[in-house]
């Protein structure tokens, strides 16, 4: 055992990946319960919400669970270059009986700025958060860490891994290209050389001295024996745990993934702003060939797809959906959270024991 995870006081190198909007209270808990790292997702919702589901979390489990903000630099508004996305976005409104929106707002605070946000975490501890899109200020930071919060923060190359270990964060989260729902990406209009799992957690793991937890396209237990084979100190899944009736995915997203659409997956900028990778749907094809140019700000942008998906939905259309899911989406079960991290745990002992026998 990972002395990382000797110090956290968890079982197993397993942790539920933070995902917004989907992931939830009783999941988290559950997958802690079931000796994992239960997390939820913070980013999209405000202060008080944050504290409610922190304190629905602790209702559950008396065991560690993760909270993840997103630390994306503010949207910038534009507003001609809104008004010509919801002009292209018009027939798609249109043939739901739907008009969009007359205008677009920022639907969420960046954790950069939010001090109501940092004053909850403050104040509650949770026993891990993490950081997505960045990492904060380095007073944000030394008050988190002060209140005895154990830091974790996503990478997609070997530079944002070694701003994270500089900046005091304890522990990396190496997003590979695979992974499921937005890329960790510091600046989404940069270059991106696109790594795997499997590149960057050596990356990581060889060239930074923080412990790395692989991530992306990881949906059972041989998968994470292959992070741990890798160096990492554990593997943070996704996609894998969408299916889970615990879940708030809805019923479109969930017949998507345990079907076949989910042999396809689309990395596209075009629902929120940032690129993220989603189930091939009705959005990811009106979004082919589209200059990134013409979409609006993260989330400015996501408050349109936002308001296509739910016009779409009351007229029985789900493919509009942020169906976020990484490229193993095929291998999703639909399984309680805990009796699937009790699968992933023999799976993966399964997995290591092989390994040491042959
Ligand atoms: C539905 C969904 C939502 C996600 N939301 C977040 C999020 O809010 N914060 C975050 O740090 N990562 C988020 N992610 C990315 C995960 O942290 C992780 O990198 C990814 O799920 C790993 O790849 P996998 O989906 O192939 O397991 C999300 C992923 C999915 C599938």
């Amino acid at each position: 055992m990972d002395p990382f995870l000797r110090k956290l006081g968890i079982e197993s190198p397993i942790i539920q990946a933070p995902m917004a909007g989907v992931s939830t209270p009783e999941m988290a808990a559950a997958v802690s319960n079931a000796g994992g790292v239960g997390s939820i997702g913070v980013g999209s919702v405000d202060a008080d919400a944050t504290r409610q589901m922190i304190a629905a979390v602790r209702a559950r489990t008396g065991r560690p669970f993760q909270v993840n903000v997103f630390c994306h630099k503010p949207a910038v508004a534009d507003a001609a270059r809104e008004a010509s996305w919801l002009a292209r976005l018009g027939p798609d409104f249109a043939r739901y009986g739907a008009k969009p929106p007359a205008r677009l707002t920022e639907i969420y605070q960046s954790f950069l700025t939010d001090d109501a946000k940092l004053a909850v975490l403050l104040a509650e501890r949770p026993p891990i958060v993490s950081f997505h899109f960045g990492v904060p200020s380095r007073d944000r930071i030394e008050a988190l860490r002060a209140a005895g919060i154990v830091l974790l923060a996503t990478a997609t190359n070997l530079e944002e891994g070694k701003v994270i270990a500089a900046a005091g964060i304890d522990a990396v989260v190496a997003q590979g290209y695979e992974a499921g729902g937005h890329r960790g990406v510091f600046d989404p209009d940069g270059a991106d050389d696109r790594l795997g799992t499997v590149a960057l957690t050596r990356l990581l793991v060889r060239k930074l001295d923080i412990p790395v937890i692989a991530a992306g396209g990881i949906m059972d237990g041989a998968g994470i024996a292959a992070s741990l084979a890798l160096g990492a100190a554990a593997a943070q899944l996704g996609t894998v745990f969408v299916a889970c009736p615990e879940s708030s995915a809805d019923a479109g997203y969930r017949a998507a993934l345990l079907g076949p659409p989910a042999e396809h997956t689309v990395m596209t900028a075009a629902i929120s702003g940032r690129p993220a990778r989603c189930l091939a749907n009705r959005f990811t094809a009106l979004a082919k060939g589209i200059e990134r140019e013409a979409i609006p700000n993260y989330p400015i942008a996501y408050d349109a797809a936002k308001e296509l998906h739910a016009a779409a939905k009351a007229a029985g259309e789900f493919g509009y959906g942020a169906q976020w899911a990484g490229q193993g989406a095929p291998l999703a079960r639909a399984l309680p959270a805990a009796e699937l991290v009790a699968r992933l745990r023999s799976e993966m002992e399964e997995a290591l024991s092989d390994r040491l026998t042959r």
